[in-house]
């Protein structure tokens, strides 16, 4: 049995603790947040205030960290010293050199580590890279990915809104949708970005020009509080797949695949997961640590390619 720490009981811990409590080889045996009303409702898990000394007395296997952007690099090469594996929520960093750091950490202490970026494992978005990578519907011509919202009012301490700790709407938010073309597609060969920054809101749109198509990206966290969105569109050549509160396939016969209206995840030609994408990344971790194979999903040149993009936006 995996025994599971986790640093950082905020907002996206509950997705992370929901996950690891599906897994059958893992159980959260610690739990650190300098906010103790965070883990009153986790009693099953010894409770930290200090991480250090939650890495001296409990003997993890794994370290999931779901603390603020700027704290990951820092709490992640020390559980790794310890030679325990690291699971990370995105960002990694605001820094690309981070990734090198971390990875031959982790490497020098024969541990795992990988950041969680979730839509790697987010049914709709793999679906995408299905299709891109099969030629299904020939090649890919363009395609639009959006990622609109408030300005968070949530976060612990106000992190998430100064910039030096969280690197704001690029970093924050862009980050996923960035994340999934350097995955999916590769490095873009030319980026444009037009961004529009001020103290009460954060907007950017971004163009990327892959080798034969180029995909146009907003993210915003918006004054108003607007309820979230999160959108895709891929043109490809015999079929449009659409992502707007549910995934649809318009192919260019007239037949629509519509994946909301399909209960059993089975439309004869591309099945959807149902499973969570945060339980999906969970898995995939957790099988790479006790399988011994490298979580290599997500690449650390990947991520400093990411990186580099984000920073100069
Ligand atoms: N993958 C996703 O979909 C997704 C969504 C939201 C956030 N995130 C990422 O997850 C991370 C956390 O974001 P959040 O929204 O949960 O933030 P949050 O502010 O809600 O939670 C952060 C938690 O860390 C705790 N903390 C702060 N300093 C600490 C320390 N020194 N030791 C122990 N605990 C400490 C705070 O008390 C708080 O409970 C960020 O990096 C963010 O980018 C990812």
């Amino acid at each position: 049995m995996l025994k599971v720490g986790v640093v950082g009981v905020g907002g996206i811990s509950a997705a992370h603790i929901d996950g690891w409590h599906k897994i059958e080889e893992a159980q959260i045996t610690a739990m650190c947040d300098i906010r103790p009303e965070r883990m009153e409702p986790h009693p099953y898990a010894r409770h930290y205030l200090s991480f250090d000394e939650m890495l001296e007395k409990e003997p993890l296997d794994v370290l999931d960290i779901c603390l603020p952007t700027y704290l990951h690099v820092e709490f992640a090469l020390k559980a790794l010293g310890k030679g325990i594996n690291v699971l990370c929520e995105k960002p990694l960093s605001l820094d690309a050199a981070d990734a090198k750091r971390v990875y031959d950490t982790a490497k020098a202490n024969g541990v795992k580590f990988m950041v969680a970026q979730v839509l790697r494992f987010w049914p709709e978005y793999t679906v995408v890279k299905e299709l891109y990578d099969n030629g299904t519907y020939g090649r890919l011509l363009s395609g639009s990915m959006e990622r609109l919202g408030a300005r968070p009012r949530w976060s612990w301490d106000g992190w998430m809104t100064d910039e030096k700790r969280s690197g704001l709407v690029p970093f924050d938010l862009h980050v996923h949708d960035l994340d999934f073309m350097v995955y999916a597609f590769g490095a873009p060969q030319k980026t444009a970005c037009y961004r529009s920054k001020r103290d009460d809101q954060d907007y950017l749109n971004a163009v990327y020009t892959f080798d034969g198509f180029s995909i146009t990206s907003e993210a915003a966290w918006y004054a108003p509080p607007m309820p979230f969105a999160a959108r895709f569109r891929f043109q490809f050549e015999d079929a449009v797949v659409v992502n707007e509160g549910g995934l649809k396939i318009y192919e260019k016969d007239g037949n629509v695949i519509d994946f909301a209206n399909d209960a059993g995840g089975d439309t004869g030609k591309i099945n959807l997961p149902k499973t969570g994408a945060y339980f999906e990344e969970i898995r995939y971790f957790t099988d790479c640590v006790l399988q011994d194979t490298a979580p290599d999903k997500v690449k650390p040149e990947e991520l400093e390619t990411v990186i580099s993009i984000l920073k100069s936006m």
